[in-house]
């Protein structure tokens, strides 16, 4: 394990991930796409079995099409970058396969992050799981269901969002300490 010399600043930076949803409409560097993708290829899984694959998506028609998609993933029509993650679908390991999908959709948003690239997951639901399998070849036996937008942030926009919808719990509300009652 590699002990930071700075964890405040480690702290502060998983601390201050949040949703962006609207995007400036520049492309995103080479270099920040090859490295999120190798986050990606590290992200732990159960077992060690990496049960997903990712399609990446930079042509705007193919992402307005997904954003079209039924579900909540609107988002992807202007972003720069989108992610489709692919989970292998295999029977009996849904459980650990929707676990791993979690950790890598927030890893791949962390490591954008670090390249000062926004991110929001949204979820392909109903029919949109089927229209994004056709749209992107994706045999049907996969378990789709996250995309992801990445793209600089529209600051202007994201100034422009109320306040309270973002807010947290506090501590008090969520850890229990020793025992839960
Ligand atoms: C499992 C999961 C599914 C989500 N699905 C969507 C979605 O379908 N559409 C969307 O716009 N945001 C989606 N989000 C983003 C959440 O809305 C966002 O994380 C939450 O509102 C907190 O916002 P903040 O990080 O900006 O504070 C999802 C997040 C998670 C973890």
């Amino acid at each position: 394990m590699i002990q930071s010399e700075n964890p405040q600043s480690l702290i502060a930076f998983l601390r201050k991930l949040r949703a962006v949803r609207q995007f400036r409409a520049e492309k995103l560097p080479q270099d920040a796409i090859d490295a999120i993708l190798d986050v990606a290829r590290w992200s732990g899984s159960a077992s060690n079995r990496q049960h997903w694959e990712i399609v990446v998506i930079q042509q705007r028609s193919t992402l307005q099409a997904l954003a079209a998609c039924e579900g909540y993933a609107k988002h992807l029509a202007g972003a720069a970058l989108g992610i489709i993650l692919v989970m292998a679908g295999e029977p009996g390991l849904e459980e650990q396969e929707t676990y791993d999908e979690g950790r890598l959709s927030e890893r791949l948003m962390l490591a954008a992050e670090a390249y000062g690239i926004g991110s929001c997951i949204g979820w392909l639901r109903g029919q949109g799981v089927q229209e994004a399998k056709t749209l992107l070849g994706i045999p049907q036996e996969r378990l789709v269901r996250t995309a992801i937008s990445f793209g600089y942030p529209d600051e202007e926009a994201r100034r422009a969002r109320p306040k309270n919808v973002h807010a947290r719990k506090p501590l008090s509300e969520i850890v229990h300490f020793e025992r839960y009652a």
